[in-house]
């Protein structure tokens, strides 16, 4: 389904499928709401992608795939991104194996260098904190959330405590402001609102 390069740093050998990607997710996580997490994720790189002439397939399975290992590593933090990126070797090009990897820096070390690396981390971020803010609603649905109810979120540090706003800013290294970015990803959600629950 994707017509990549086979060539990139010369070990990709194809590219996963979607439907092989959210089959392997389905098989590695129990954990609907981690599933969710995952789609949505999915969801906003694809969005980023498009928003930046990037290959939306590319970017949606690096974020689709991004927590593949989550259960598997448990609490062994600081092999979390790095069993996933091995699992995935010769199905998703080196540079988004590392942005896997990297999405997970604090705890593994693999630094966040390039764009991808920290839009993944800034972009896996910040779902968590728009689930929260729909959260809120009454409605408890993505409908009535906007950019700027999440932007002001984003600034009340005691609301949803472990979403870590320093990763979400990092789409500042990637020239976007906060407003710019919190927009890009609603938006993304909100096209997949109901296989995500919200
Ligand atoms: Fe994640």
């Amino acid at each position: 389904m994707n017509s990549l390069p086979a060539e990139v740093d010369g070990k990709v050998t194809g590219t996963i499928g979607r439907d092989d990607a959210l089959m392997m997710l389905r098989e590695n996580l129990d954990n609907e709401n981690l599933v969710r997490h995952c789609l949505a994720t999915e969801a906003v790189m694809r969005r980023l992608a498009e928003d930046r002439g990037e290959d939306p397939e590319l970017w949606g399975l690096t974020g689709l795939l991004h927590d593949l290992d989550y259960e598997m590593t448990g609490d062994d933090y600081s092999r979390h991104g790095l069993v996933a990126a091995e699992m995935l070797e010769g199905l998703l090009p080196e540079e988004n194996l590392r942005a896997i990897k990297a999405h997970n820096a604090e705890n593994n070390g693999v630094r966040r260098e390039s764009v991808l690396d920290h839009l993944l981390a800034a972009g896996e971020s910040i779902t968590g904190l728009i689930v929260a803010v729909a959260l809120v609603y009454p409605e408890r649905t993505l409908e009535p959330v906007r950019p700027k109810s999440v932007a002001k979120r984003m600034r009340m540090t005691a609301f949803a405590r472990s979403v870590p706003r320093e990763t979400i800013m990092e789409c500042e290294e990637a020239g976007y402001d906060l407003q710019t970015f919190v927009g890009l990803a609603l938006e993304a959600m909100k096209g997949i609102a109901g296989e995500i629950g919200l």
